[in-house]
């Protein structure tokens, strides 16, 4: 602890939105306050800092940082010592906006900035209001400190590469996160080091662009087989990739490294080439399916998963077709789909939009292709014996659930010292969202 803390800890609450590296990114802020005196709690009532980690993806998810904001007010009128912070990705795009209209808000910080939350935290504290959304030359993860020895859950994240050079027209990462950066090999094989002695069995690779990663001189192929030489670490996944940055060194260590797992997030937003096009995606619906067919031969039981935006503009009903015909080619074992959301700054905000009528309508096609799909990857696990890795009890007595090597949530019978461990269980059933097997071994 600091000298500046108090002897009673100071207690943090963190509310996250968006994507994985939010998840990590929380969990970082939460080990730099720390440091700071601060405990983290699950009761906003409760906490002396509540922070919002935010997402600005689609106007949805930005409205629901104001909106909490009101319901925060209530407790800040109750505690006037309570103060309040906005992180992550609205942090970044309309910080000083919200500085200017929400004066709950104390403190606005960007995702390259966290790292600074100790001193914006005390200047908050003597009274002061703390802004920083720069992209800062120091790299925050110089900065942070080690990870805490804890024991931790056995599946964990871990960020390698962030921000995005791609400027896909519809999309706010590349403002929000700033240009494509990668942490060395080193750093992140030592960190990885510290969560596998903490207990963790499975990594996730994050980045925005992860497969982009060029910290290691193999790329993401190269750490993914460093990763791999780690004792204890059983899996290894990554998130998310981008078409155009699989490479055949990343396609062939999916063929022969077994402790990557059999599950790619290779979000192709659509299969019309003219919409492909205007989304700056710099691929077709023909050189994706030619790139499925190269993962797949590498390894043939790859489950797919993507992303999906209905009603681009400019989309018709052809063009919103040929995205149902890739979706019947690819076969996903696994997908989210949205309805486009126009993001002020963007190139496509500038073009004509698609009635709402006739977005709700393809989404609501597009996600009933989806499920069948999703439906039948899932019943075609039954009679399978699939690697689970047991992360916790469910909410029956004596059952445990894990996750698949292809993602799956699967419950089972088992003695609470599974936790932790991969084991191979039968798969049994298949419900709307989870399996159910035996164990196996
Ligand atoms: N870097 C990743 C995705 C980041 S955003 C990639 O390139 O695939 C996650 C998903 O949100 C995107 O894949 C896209 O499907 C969706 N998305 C991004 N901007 C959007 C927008 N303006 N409207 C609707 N969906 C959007
Ligand atoms: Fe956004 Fe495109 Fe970059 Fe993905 S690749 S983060 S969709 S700009
Ligand atoms: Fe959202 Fe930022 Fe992630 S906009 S999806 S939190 S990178």
């Amino acid at each position: 602890m600091s000298a500046s803390s108090p002897s009673q800890p100071r207690k943090l609450f963190i509310k996250t939105y968006g994507c994985q590296m939010n998840v990590y990114d929380s969990e970082r802020m939460a080990e730099a306050l720390g440091s700071e005196g601060y405990v983290t709690t699950d009761r906003p009532d409760d906490a002396d800092m509540i922070l919002l980690n935010t997402c600005h993806i689609r106007e949805k998810a930005a409205e629901k940082v104001y909106s909490e904001l009101g319901r925060l007010r209530v407790l800040k009128d109750a505690n006037p010592d309570l103060k309040i912070g906005i992180a992550g990705c609205v942090a970044q795009a309309e910080g000083e906006e919200i500085m200017r209209r929400a004066p709950v808000v104390d403190l606005v910080v960007g995702p390259q900035s966290y790292h600074r939350l100790p001193a914006m935290d005390r200047a908050v504290r003597g009274g002061a209001k703390a802004l920083d959304t720069d992209f800062p030359a120091d790299d925050k993860f110089d900065t942070l400190k080690a990870r805490p020895k804890a024991r931790r859950a056995p599946a964990a994240f871990l960020t390698v590469q962030e921000g995005c050079d791609k400027f896909c027209a519809f999309c706010v990462v590349p403002y929000t996160r700033g240009a494509e950066v990668s942490r060395p090999a080193a750093k992140v094989l030592t960190e990885a080091r510290d969560l596998v002695a903490a207990g963790v069995a499975e990594l996730t690779l994050l980045g925005q662009n992860v497969n982009a990663y060029h910290g290691h001189p193999g790329g993401l192929a190269g750490l993914v087989r460093d990763l791999a030489a780690i004792d204890g670490l059983q899996r290894i996944r990554y998130t998310t990739s981008h078409p155009n940055d699989m490479d055949a060194a990343l396609i062939s260590a999916h063929g022969d490294c077994d402790k990557l797992m059999p599950y790619l997030h290779l979000p192709v937003q659509s299969g019309s080439d003219r919409i492909l096009k205007a989304m700056n995606r710099k691929h077709t619906a023909d050189h994706y399916l030619r790139l499925v067919e190269r993962i797949k031969a590498s390894r043939p039981d790859l489950m797919l998963s993507s992303d999906f935006i209905v009603g681009f503009p400019g989309e018709t009903e052809a063009d919103f077709e040929a995205t149902l015909d890739l979706i019947r080619e690819v076969a996903f074992g696994q997908a989210y789909s949205f309805k486009y959301s126009t993001r002020p700054g963007t190139p496509a905000a500038e073009k004509p939009q698609l009635p709402e009528e006739v977005m709700a309508d393809r989404l609501a096609r597009l996600q009933a292709l989806l499920t069948q799909q999703q439906r039948a990857v899932q019943q075609s696990m039954v009679g399978r014996t699939v690697g689970v890795l047991f992360e916790k009890p469910g909410r029956i007595a004596g059952q445990m659930i894990g996750k698949s090597d292809y993602l799956h949530a699967v419950y089972a019978d088992a003695p609470a010292d599974v936790i932790g461990q991969v084991r191979p269980v039968r798969i049994t059933t298949s419900g709307p969202n989870s399996l159910g097997g035996v164990l196996a071994g």
